[in-house]
């Protein structure tokens, strides 16, 4: 079913244990990720709501409409850097795909991460055609293609590195 956002931005806040089990039915819903990814989510969630997201260093975003969870971001500051920031996660239900959820998510992450001294976001993602959808929205969010190794993932599955530069 296709949801209706209002036509201001989507409500963006930080993640809840109780909207746990919803972030791990929107990254199913993608179809684009396994048991294994789901699991990682799983985990990070877990390890973020028992250690707080300072400890942890894994900060979890929603973008709701009313109840519903529309999407959510995972993400925070690399270790060993100074003001290097990791997006882990962004993912919008796919029945809310291409109405502004992603960019909100996005324009959260960076307000949050300038507050905290970031200087630049990375994140990864992969060469093959399920992802063509992100890799357009970082690179139409002045994101930069800044490394790739090849066949990293699996032969012709190449590992991409993009990079946003907050200044
Ligand atoms: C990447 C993602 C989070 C973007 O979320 P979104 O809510 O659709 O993004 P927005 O509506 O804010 O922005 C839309 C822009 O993203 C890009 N985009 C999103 N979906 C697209 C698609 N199916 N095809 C091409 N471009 C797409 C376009 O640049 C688009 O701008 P346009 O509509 O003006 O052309 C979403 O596509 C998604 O969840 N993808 C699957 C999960 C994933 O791969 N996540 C990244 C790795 S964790």
């Amino acid at each position: 079913m296709d949801v209706q956002l209002p036509d201001n931005s989507p409500a963006v806040s930080v993640t809840q244990p109780d909207e746990a089990a919803a972030v791990l039915a929107v990254v199913r819903a993608t179809g684009l990720f396994d048991a294994q990814e789901v699991a990682v989510v799983d985990e990070l969630l877990t390890y973020c709501f028992e250690q707080g997201p300072e400890r942890s260093g894994y900060n979890f975003l929603s973008c709701r409409a009313g109840d519903r969870l529309l999407g959510f971001a995972c993400y925070g500051p690399t270790p060993m850097t100074q003001g290097a920031f990791d997006l882990y996660w962004i993912v919008a239900a796919p029945a809310s795909g291409r109405r502004g959820v992603g960019s909100a998510l996005l324009e959260r992450v960076l307000t949050e991460a300038r507050a905290h001294g970031g200087r630049l976001l990375r994140v990864e993602t992969s060469s093959r055609a399920e992802y063509e959808a992100a890799r357009k929205f970082y690179l139409g969010h002045s994101f930069a293609l800044e490394a790739t190794i090849r066949d990293f993932y699996s032969p012709g599955d190449d590992l991409l590195f993009y990079v946003l530069r907050m200044s």
